[in-house]
């Protein structure tokens, strides 16, 4: 084995970017010089071609494949705007006055102290006064000051540049355990099927560019365990990525999101890659990997490039203002309207692009509560492949991110479900009643939720399963979610004071008191002004304002649940990589906690705790429809009323916080949800969902 040299290529860490950085700008100050070398008197140089390398915009416009570097150059060839600066630290400090958890995260309580303590306000504060060296690093610091609220409800999200490429690697990683129970990181054994199914057009690239024998045999790598990553022990690279992902509190939960796994989607069964080979962001250009193959003795160790593919959402463009104007600058879709003057147009929705759930119908979006995360990387598209997806038809009943399946050991019924949002609401929502009907009527005893990656959705959808599972009773009805509250800062006030002197006649806001219920589930009387009298806080030494504590808003349904419950809630398993953010954590937690149901978390590393689910939330809401509510009420000049934004910016928050089931004066944001089985990913199963719910069957029931 080669000595360990210093990493050419560090991994999601700054130092080499800010080298890698300088370089670039070096090689573009170069040819900025010679380019106005050119323009002097007697000096001829071929000015066109230059002119066009000097646009590092313009090298990589209209390609679907580029190397990252070049994208990087494009990227970090902007100063910072100072308006623009500006602009987004003033919309996205004063957004934050609605959001539920500013002061609860400067530190959070345990178990999550450890976790989860970053005073955002502050640090939008310190970025204001940061000089630098261009946009894209100005970008990551919001970036990665909001993602280190392990929310992922509250995000900062740019789509210049969060997504615009995604940067691959056709090795996604999986984290095995093997026969002695030790584990051990390895190169999926389906990643070659999948690139080449992915990526045609880019495979022969990367079957090149590998070394020596390994040259034209990318596929001999599949299930290779893999040894040291950049020269160091591949878990630092996967807690190197775990503390800057963000999304989730538990540290558990951001170590899965670097391996592959699946999800159900609205059209098929999906492969995700995993945040080790696709990563939002153009920052790594090479990874060097020492692996063992499997039936060899000696490892091999080679450097694989990066490559960076276009999204189709991004507006196509000839150099570098065109680029900027196209797609850096605030559309149609990023700020609100006042609801009396004009429609707003949701197929533009920014947040929808980032938001964790299928397209959902514009009347749905308005009509339906939301509780779902946001994530710079769009849901996969890509398909898991036929040898690892279910091969059992689907019962009648399953429909898009719903599928129902009767296993053959004929006790066993499975509700796979990758979102609590659909197309259409009252479809997804019959479609759960129907699915699970069948399963009993086929003779199902016990069930399998899968909720593998399953960001969240529909609120009323979290409550409506928990309550046809578990039936009527004083858990379900009138409440089968959580008690909530809102924050009550005085533009939040004065939102609903002008909502309460009529300035919503056809309630459209969701600050209007006819969406809300006292906590005994009475619903507030029209023109109640909600938030007169606020609950005061003291969080972490700062001074808080919340609402009264809210209940429940999805009751009576609009479809009549069973009158007895479908299955025993005790022999039911909710089962997922953690991965279960929002309206999932809303139906996991309420199923555990209420209903004694047990979770199952797969593909952890055994010495770190599993939560079950995180980014609880209570609502979810962003900064577009916040901007609408405030523009509604004609509060646009008041001095805590964030500006539009300039840029094509999308920030998220977390609207309505929920009370806890065990601890019910405290959020259950930031209580404990450890998984009772965790379960291990082998050769045998991995990547497989049938084969990992006969082995929740074997671990739990
Ligand atoms: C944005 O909205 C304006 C006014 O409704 C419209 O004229 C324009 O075409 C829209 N732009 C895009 C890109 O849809
Ligand atoms: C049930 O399905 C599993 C997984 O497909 C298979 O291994 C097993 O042999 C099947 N059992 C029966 C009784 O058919
Ligand atoms: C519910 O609570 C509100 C506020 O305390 C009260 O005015 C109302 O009468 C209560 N309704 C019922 C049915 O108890």
């Amino acid at each position: 084995m080669p000595p360990p040299i210093p990493p050419d290529s560090l991994f999601w860490g700054t130092s080499l970017l800010d080298l890698k950085e300088m370089f670039s700008r070096t090689l573009v100050s170069l040819v900025t010089l010679l380019f106005s070398l050119s323009a002097l008197p007697g000096l001829s140089l071929p000015a066109t071609k230059n002119l066009q390398a000097s646009d590092p915009c313009a090298t990589i416009a209209g390609q679907k494949w580029v190397a990252p570097a070049d994208v990087r150059a494009c990227f970090t060839s902007f100063p910072v705007d100072p308006v623009e600066q500006a602009n987004i630290v003033t919309a996205s400090t004063r957004i934050l006055g609605f959001h539920t958890s500013v002061n609860y995260q400067i530190r959070a309580p345990q178990p999550f102290t450890v976790d989860v303590h970053e005073d955002i306000i502050g640090d939008l504060q310190r970025i204001s006064a940061t000089q630098y060296q261009n946009d894209l690093d100005f970008h990551i610091d919001v970036s990665r000051s909001f993602k280190r609220l392990g929310d992922g409800h509250a995000a900062y999200v740019n789509l210049c540049y969060d997504g615009l490429y995604v940067n691959y690697i056709p090795l996604p990683l999986v984290h095995l355990t093997d026969n002695l129970g030790f584990q051990h990181v390895h190169i999926a054994p389906e990643a070659f099927k999948v690139a080449q199914a992915e990526f045609p057009d880019q495979i022969d690239f990367w079957q090149n560019a590998l070394p020596g024998g390994l040259k034209g045999n990318l596929e001999s790598l599949n299930g290779a365990q893999v040894l040291l990553i950049d020269w160091k022990p591949p878990y630092v690279a996967v807690d190197e990525n775990a503390a800057i992902s963000g999304g989730y509190q538990g540290f558990g939960t951001r170590q899965n999101s670097f391996f592959s796994s699946y999800s159900r989607a609205a059209k098929q069964w999906s492969y995700v890659f995993g945040q080790f080979a696709s990563q939002s962001l153009p920052l790594s250009d090479f990874v060097t990997l020492t692996v063992l193959r499997e039936g060899k003795i000696v490892p091999d160790t080679f450097t694989i490039p990066f490559r960076s593919r276009i999204s189709t959402s991004a507006v196509a463009w000839a150099d570098s203002p065109s680029f900027r104007a196209n797609n850096c600058k605030a559309t149609n879709g990023t700020n609100g309207v006042d609801y009396y003057a004009s429609t707003p147009n949701n197929n533009d929705d920014s947040t929808a692009r980032v938001q964790q759930q299928p397209q959902i119908s514009p009347a749905d979006r308005r009509k339906h509560l939301l509780n779902v995360i946001l994530d710079v990387t769009p849901p996969s598209d890509v398909p898991l492949p036929p040898e690892i997806a279910p091969a059992l038809p689907p019962l009648g009943g399953s429909y898009s991110v719903a599928q129902f399946y009767y296993l053959n050991d004929t006790q066993t019924g499975v509700l796979a479900l990758g979102s609590f949002s659909a197309e259409s609401f009252s479809d997804l929502q019959q479609s759960l009643l129907t699915g699970l009907q069948n399963l009993k009527t086929a003779g199902a005893k016990q069930l399998i939720v899968d909720v593998t990656n399953n960001g969240g959705g529909y609120i009323c959808i979290a409550h409506w399963l928990h309550r046809i599972i578990a039936g009527p009773k004083d858990t379900t009805e009138p409440q089968a979610g959580l008690y909530t509250e809102a924050r009550a800062q005085p533009l939040a006030q004065a939102i609903t004071a002008a909502i309460a002197d009529g300035a919503d006649p056809d309630g459209h806001l969701m600050y209007n008191p006819i969406h809300w219920a006292f906590a005994n589930n009475t619903l507030f009387p029209a023109k109640y002004d909600w938030l007169e009298d606020p609950v005061k806080k003291v969080i972490n030494g700062r001074d808080d304002l919340f609402s009264q504590k809210l209940g429940q808003e999805c009751q009576p349904f609009a479809i009549d649940p069973p009158a007895e419950g479908l299955f025993d809630s005790k022999k039911v398993a909710i089962v997922g990589n953690g991965r279960c953010a929002s309206s999932c954590s809303l139906f996991s937690i309420a199923m555990n906690k209420l209903e004694g149901t047990k979770t199952v978390v797969f593909g952890g590393r055994s010495t770190v705790r599993q939560q079950y689910c995180g980014t609880v939330g209570g609502q979810s809401t962003d900064f577009r429809t916040l901007n609408s509510e405030i523009k509604t009420v004609k509060l646009t000049g008041n001095p805590l009323a964030p500006p539009d934004f300039l840029t094509n910016s999308v920030v998220g928050i977390t609207w309505r916080l929920g009370f806890g089931v065990w601890n019910p004066e405290e959020p259950e944001e930031w209580q404990d949800h450890p998984a009772n089985v965790p379960l291990d990913l082998t050769k045998d199963n991995i990547n497989n969902p049938l084969a990992i719910w006969n082995d929740v069957i074997e671990a739990v029931f």
